[in-house]
């Protein structure tokens, strides 16, 4: 996993110019005003951070946290705190300017060579004057990692008046079809912090597992938050698991994995520390199956229990609104939550919820009748509604995603009344904009766009041997930054709801921490600006080259991260492994292992066990090759190159050609003539039509090898065994995924070990 991901950068990150050199503040997101004089404060190797006297506690927790942080990264510096600005180094004051030059958020920053001065008029202000100090200095400091002794740390004499575009910064990590830890999902908020994003939207539930300890509703946590091992789906990855992780066809299950009330609340406290609220979603009524497994009783078909989801997709099995325990349930739930996170919203979902059930379902029909409706989505709407007045009693409002209101059949007037905010996704900008209309405040996440938008879960490069996500590989950085998240039509009343923007993270595809770091990073730093920067401020060219600088401290943390979008990169392109000199073994159309084709000293006789080995021999031309068995030395023969007639061995060479365009995500081998030859399998007498070429593998039925050279010299490979194998297994007879991507020996040229 490490190496498919490394991609030597050495040079260029050995050439990176320094601020000082650059004459360029190094600050992401871009802060609103910024004017940078010549010269640099060098920060003395003994300093006090002084607090006004005017300045309350909450200064001083701010001011305390700073200092903690400096004093862990500054080896050898003596760092004190103190209730006065006398003599300090680093001075914290009110802001006595315009307020609305710094707003809620906000702050001034006046660096001089031999001063600093804060101002800001809130704590999160402080919080990110002091983020923005902290980001200025080397890389470790942002993160909070020592230094060394003999250290210097400088600034740029610069003043900065600084405020956000956007009171809304979110990222959305889906914990449900893959279960991130605390402490993985602690590296984000840290990431989240030095980026100035102030809202963590916990994706805890959907059909795929229940992540959330309920008290009330232990079977939760002991049925929905754990699923089979069992694999049923046309979503896959192409990566050392499957999603669903180790559990997948081990015989084991994946899970229960979920977060108890007391982890909760500790990812509550800490992103808190970091100016960071916690908006938890409970993903409903669709979205629903894994708590639909734990309590069928609150479902349209108590009778048929479904199992916690291993699909990817959208299940028809939904909460049956029309039932008042069901509705109670929903309550309960979200009641307990409620008293974890301290936000004043709660996200319900919402989104992708079918009504077939609740059309055939006596109690909603009876609900329909009595509510005189003429759309069953209505029904949702209802819920919403009922929802949203309960959780006002709790003093919090609703989230919802767009299909509560851009779903044809919704009561509109009702959702106006829940004033919930709309997380729009699809339709994104034609949905924010119908919220903005109804009076509703709007996030923006779209799914995707020409180029890329918010969901930084997909594909954002077509390289080879990308990780497998969802979208086409055109979600790229560069299209994720460029994204306009309120575009120029939209007339400043409505644009006054687009209150924000989130970077939505979903896990169908991803197996392990790796991944969601290498496909998130560093968009979500694209979308950090676009919450904080002013909009005519942000340009690609003048991002990329602070992004350049970032990976450094990405590097410094640890951090997985896509590099596509950086000058010297690389690009990955595959590599056809069948070339001259390469070892391969065939196997027939059907895969049924371990018939691969062998030659039993003459015979081709695809009963055999073992594989034989076959050597490819150029015949001169591009593409042609002869093709020999390592055993008999004889070559492979087709006394007609007509459809259907059988191949044979033979002292006679004939060649052969290998056609990747046939079927996709096959390679077959044809005579030169280029029809595709035929071979009896001896088992069922059935004729196949196509030979195809696949690695050794204990023959089992590999189609397709694909090698992959990286640019430090390792390769790697992928085994693709097409669309539908009945099964797959490795050397030691474990039975693998439907393709593998991995760290493989290579040996003998071409022959790919598992
Ligand atoms: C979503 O992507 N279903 C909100």
């Amino acid at each position: 996993m490490k190496h498919f991901l490394v991609i030597l950068l050495t040079l260029l990150l050995g050439s990176l110019p320094s601020q000082a050199e650059k004459g360029f503040v190094n600050l992401t997101p871009r802060p609103k005003n910024v004017i940078l004089y010549d010269g640099a404060c060098v920060f003395p190797q003994s300093f006090a951070v002084g607090v006004s006297a005017e300045l309350g506690d909450t200064a001083m927790v701010e001011a305390r946290r700073f200092v903690d942080a400096l004093k862990a990264s500054m080896k050898g510096y003596d760092i004190s705190l103190q209730h006065s600005v006398e003599n300090a180094f680093i001075q914290v004051a009110p802001y006595t300017g315009s307020a609305s030059n710094v707003g809620t958020e906000g702050y001034r920053l006046v660096i001089k060579e031999n001063s600093i001065t804060l101002s800001s008029l809130t704590s999160a202000g402080f919080f990110y004057g002091f983020q923005s100090i902290r980001k200025m200095l080397p890389p470790h400091v942002g993160l909070e990692l020592p230094g060394k002794e003999g250290d210097v740390y400088s600034l740029p004499v610069v003043s900065i008046t600084d405020t956000p575009r956007f009171g809304y910064r979110g990222f959305m990590l889906d914990v449900s079809r893959h279960f991130f830890t605390v402490e993985e999902i602690k590296r984000f908020l840290d990431l989240m912090a030095i980026y100035k994003m102030n809202v963590f939207h916990w994706h805890l539930t959907d059909d795929q597992g229940w992540r959330a300890e309920i008290k009330q509703y232990p079977k939760l946590t002991t049925v929905g938050a754990k699923r089979s091992d069992s694999w049923n789906t046309d979503i896959y990855l192409v990566d050392d698991y499957w999603w669903t992780g180790e559990g997948a066809y081990t015989g084991k299950p994946y899970g229960p994995y979920f977060y108890t009330q007391e982890e909760m609340r500790d990812v509550v406290a800490y992103a808190a520390a970091r100016h960071i609220d916690v908006l938890p979603e409970v993903d409903m009524p669709g979205h629903f199956v894994a708590a639909m497994a734990s309590y069928p009783e609150f479902s349209c078909d108590p009778s048929n229990p479904p199992s916690v989801w291993t699909n990817g997709g959208i299940s028809s099995n939904v909460l049956n609104v029309a039932n008042p325990a069901a509705v109670e349930f929903a309550k309960n739930i979200l009641s307990e939550l409620c008293d974890i996170f301290p936000y004043p919203y709660i996200h319900i979902g919402g989104d992708e919820c079918p009504t077939s059930q609740w059309e055939s379902n006596a109690a909603c029909q009876a609900r329909y009748k009595e509510l005189g409706l003429s759309s069953y989505r209505a029904l949702q709407t209802h819920f919403i509604k009922d929802i949203s007045d309960f959780v006002a009693t709790k003093g919090k409002r609703l989230f919802c995603w767009n299909e509560s209101i851009t779903a044809g059949g919704s009561d509109l007037d009702l959702m106006k009344q829940t004033g919930a905010t709309i997380m729009c996704w699809n339709p994104c900008q034609s949905g924010a904009l119908k919220a903005a209309q109804m009076g509703l405040d709007a996030i923006v996440t779209e799914y995707h766009a020409a180029g890329g938008g918010y969901y930084i879960n997909r594909r954002q490069s077509n390289d080879y041997g990308e990780p497998t996500g969802a979208g086409y590989g055109d979600d790229t950085v560069e299209g994720c930054y460029n994204y306009v998240p309120v575009p120029a039509s939209v007339s400043s009343a409505d644009a006054a709801h687009f209150i924000g923007v989130q970077g939505t993270f979903w896990t169908e595809h991803v197996s392990s921490n790796e991944y969601l770091e290498y496909l998130a990073l560093p968009r979500l730093i694209c979308v950090a600006e676009a919450g904080w920067s002013t909009q005519s401020k942000k340009n690609w060219t003048d991002f990329k080259e602070r992004l350049t600088l970032d990976t450094q401290m990405l590097d410094a943390g640890g951090y997985i991260y896509a590099r596509h979008w950086m000058d010297g990169y690389i690009h990955r392109v595959y590599e056809n492994p069948l070339k001259d000199g390469a070892v391969v073994t065939f196997t027939n159309q059907s895969g049924d292992r371990p018939r691969c084709l062998a030659d039993n000293k003459g015979t081709l006789n695809g009963q055999a066990d073992a594989c034989t080995e076959w050597l490819l021999e150029s015949n001169g031309k591009e593409g042609e090759y002869y093709i020999r068995s390592q055993e008999s030395g004889k070559y492979l023969y087709a006394s007609s190159t007509a459809s259907g007639s059988m191949v044979s061995l033979d002292t006679k060479k004939m060649a052969w050609t290998f056609d990747e365009t046939t079927m996709s995500g096959y390679v077959a081998i044809c005579p030169v003539a280029n029809t595709a030859v035929a071979v009896n399998n001896n088992v069922s007498n059935a004729t196949h039509t196509r030979l195809f070429a696949h690695g050794t593998a204990n023959g089992a039925s590999f189609y397709k090898v694909e090698l992959i050279s990286m640019p430090d010299g390792t390769h790697h490979a992928t085994l693709d065994a097409g669309p539908s194998p009945a099964s797959v297994y490795d050397l030691s007879g474990r039975r693998l995924r439907r393709s593998v991507k991995g760290d493989f020996a290579i040996v003998d040229g071409q022959k790919v070990i598992l």
